[in-house]
């Protein structure tokens, strides 16, 4: 459990506690409009939730959103590095998630004391963080990074300006090719759900549908992306697979968002991209499924777990926030409403 994370108080009401016969969808309905809460989810989250959120978007979208609401209490369905984004950007609103264990292995991998000792190694370099961190390590950076944002906010540095870019290896290494920068020091992070596809599996299911174009996260591997036909965020896979006239695709992320490509075009094919055993339930991320419709029914009476934080912390964690979404494009239709 992240150090930002407050756990409801002893006397708060558990999954014991929930009646059977409760509609849970209206029940949190109810309670969303009697405390002025929304509810934001990301791609990754089960189905039932992206359509119960009042909002569904990628990391880049739902910061924004987090920082133009105004409700007074946001419920966050996704991790916790998210939820502490909104509660960083919007200190006076209540932030509550449905389970307090939701984290991130991105987030695990890049601890703060290895984090700063790595920056003070390079004085010189500018620190260029993927969202998917603390808050801790975002107080360490100069500009956070969203896979949707990177590569312009890269683009926009002077060519001469060597970068540090934690903490995943893959969308590093991606960017450095996409960008052309050799200056780019990384931090050896991965996601667990993105480095579990199979190159070789991707192919044997490609020969099997031809015509199948293959979209891919860029926290995937080299490989997978040498297979693909395109890379990018959710949202921007998102946006391929509906712009483009190829009716079968091959999506080599968390499955989840097959959930919002199936609601956009149902007249079109989605297959999960496998793993090393030929099965997609790699492609399931662990954190992301700990939510559920009676957790997020329970944070909303219970007005917790709820994301809070040092007032200095939440400064240092700004900034370089504040960075991104002034130079972070404002890209078309990365949203998509509920
Ligand atoms: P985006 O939604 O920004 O593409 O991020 C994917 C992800 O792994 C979030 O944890
Ligand atoms: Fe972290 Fe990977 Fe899960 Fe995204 S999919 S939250 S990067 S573990």
């Amino acid at each position: 459990m992240s150090g930002t994370v407050t756990l409801s108080n002893p006397s708060a009401k558990t999954l014991d506690d929930i009646d059977f016969g409760l509609d849970l969808r209206v029940e949190i309905k109810r309670l969303c409009a009697e405390k002025n809460a929304i509810i934001l989810a990301h791609y990754y989250q089960d189905g039932e939730i992206q359509d119960l959120a009042d909002f569904v978007g990628d990391s880049l979208d739902l910061s924004r959103k987090a920082a133009a609401t105004n409700a007074d209490m946001i419920l966050f369905s996704g991790v916790t590095f998210m939820a502490e984004v909104a509660k960083i950007l919007s200190p006076n609103k209540t932030v509550i998630v449905p389970d307090a264990d939701a984290g991130c292995s991105l987030e695990d991998s890049c601890q703060t004391a290895e984090f700063k000792a790595w920056r003070d190694a390079h004085p010189d370099h500018i620190s260029l963080t993927y969202v998917n961190c603390s808050a801790e390590v975002k107080a360490l950076s100069d500009v956070i990074v969203t896979s949707s944002s990177a590569e312009h906010i890269i683009n926009n540095l002077p060519k001469d300006q060597p970068i540090l870019f934690a903490p995943d290896r893959h969308l590093g290494a991606f960017l450095k090719r996409k960008t052309g920068r050799d200056d780019m020091v990384l931090w050896p992070g991965t996601c667990i759900v993105h480095e579990q596809f199979s190159a070789r599996e991707i192919s044997r299911l490609k020969t099997r549908n031809p015509t199948a174009l293959v979209a891919s996260h860029p926290e995937c591997p080299d490989s997978i992306v040498e297979v693909s036909d395109y890379v990018g965020s959710t949202s921007g896979i998102l946006n391929f697979v509906n712009d483009n006239p190829a009716t079968t695709f091959i999506v080599a992320t968390e499955q989840n968002i097959l959930h919002q490509m199936e609601k956009d075009t149902p007249n079109k094919t989605f297959l999960a991209a496998p793993g090393a055993d030929g099965s997609c339930n790699c492609a399931i991320c662990p954190y992301m499924a700990l939510n559920t419709l009676e957790k997020i029914y329970l944070a909303l009476v219970n007005e917790g777990p709820r994301v809070e934080m040092p007032e200095d912390l939440r400064m240092g964690a700004l900034k370089p926030l504040e960075r991104m979404l002034e130079l972070a494009p404002t890209a078309k239709s990365d949203q998509n409403a509920a």
